[in-house]
């Protein structure tokens, strides 16, 4: 699985420039699933049909995209001038690495001559420097997009990389994909864009769908680090099941079945009390006359860096969490 993570969180696709990471999961789950299609949004749906008539229809959905930047500005000396997809820490930005559609590497630096140079840096004191000497010579036109680039890295039994966010889901929804021999549900794999900007892809294939239960799986951020954020979540728990988020109280029903499958399955989850942020199912939740919709979380560090990091026993619990939901009947 690790060749796998790889190969997503080091792909392109910032919110809304999709179509690489899409190509590269496209690939990945080539003949596995009854049907596949993309959506006019770019939302890239594999659905395995239903097997016994009891079957529900389940949406499940991970993000392709990943937090990014947009050029706003070039100016006289070729430096870039950019805008935000997504929430970009800002104490993250100087000095990272930036790659841009073409594959072409950027540096953010920040303007030295700041009021107060203990503050937080403001997106308009960031530039991004491609190397070009004037405005005639940088290559860089209006609107092009870049995500965080670096490489993934193991630390132990922990990865870290760009955009695990969303990549781990998407990893997890392709590995379960790969390891569901049989099912009764009939089960619509969304690999969903623009979530960073919104939940906006996964808004409306919910709508599309029509599915009877939702599940998002994504990250969450862990509370086991310095002074970190008050929540119990932490690296090795196991699955973070929500319970809720900024945007969305999870459907109880949801969360007690996903907890109740873990249990049976001797896996040890976590129950996720996230103040800020949020996931694919809260739109997916309100979408049309609105359906049961929960969501499993990957305990996360350093959420939109380009260092984020996961440990790899809490990811093939979700998958194994995940698999045995899908085979096993879903009644409400
Ligand atoms: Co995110
Ligand atoms: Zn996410």
């Amino acid at each position: 699985m690790q060749a796998l993570i790889r190969r997503l969180t080091e792909s392109y696709g910032p919110s809304g420039s999709e179509d690489q990471i899409r190509d590269v999961v496209r690939g990945e789950i080539r003949g596995l699933a009854d049907y596949v299609t993309i959506d006019p949004l770019g939302n890239l749906i594999a659905v395995v049909k239903k097997k016994a008539k009891s079957g529900k229809k389940i949406m499940l959905a991970a993000h392709l995209d990943e937090v990014g930047f947009v050029v706003s500005h070039i100016d006289a000396q070729g430096f870039a001038r950019v805008q935000l997809f997504g929430g970009v820490n800002p104490l993250a930005c100087v000095g990272s690495r930036v790659r841009f559609a073409d594959g072409r590497l950027g540096v953010i630096g920040i303007e030295a001559r700041r009021d107060d140079l203990t503050k937080v840096p403001a997106v308009n004191e960031l530039y991004i420097d491609v190397g070009a000497t004037n405005a005639a010579d940088c290559p860089l036109r209006l609107g092009d997009a870049a995500g965080f680039w670096r490489p993934m890295e193991l630390a132990g039994r922990r990865l870290i990389a760009k955009s695990l966010d969303d990549r781990i889901g998407v990893a997890i929804l392709i590995e379960t994909l790969r390891s569901l021999k049989q099912t009764p549900h009939e089960v619509a794999f969304v690999f969903s864009v623009q979530e960073e900007v919104g939940t906006r892809g996964a808004g409306a294939a919910a709508f599309g769908l029509e599915a009877d239960v939702g599940l998002a799986v994504d990250v969450t951020r862990a509370g086991d680090t310095p002074n970190g954020p008050r929540m119990e979540v932490r690296l090795g728990g196991g699955p973070a099941i929500k319970v809720r988020d900024a945007r969305m109280i999870a459907d109880p029903r949801v969360r007690e079945l996903l907890e109740q499958r873990a249990r049976e399955a001797g896996l040890a989850t976590q129950r996720e009390v996230l103040e800020g942020g949020s996931t694919d199912a809260a739109a997916m939740q309100i979408a049309r006359g609105g359906m049961p919709a929960g969501a499993i979380a990957v305990p996360t560090r350093y959420i939109h860096t380009p260092s984020e990091m996961v440990e790899l026993g809490d990811v093939q619990a979700c998958v194994a969490l995940l698999t045995r939901f899908l085979q096993r009947p879903i009644e409400l």
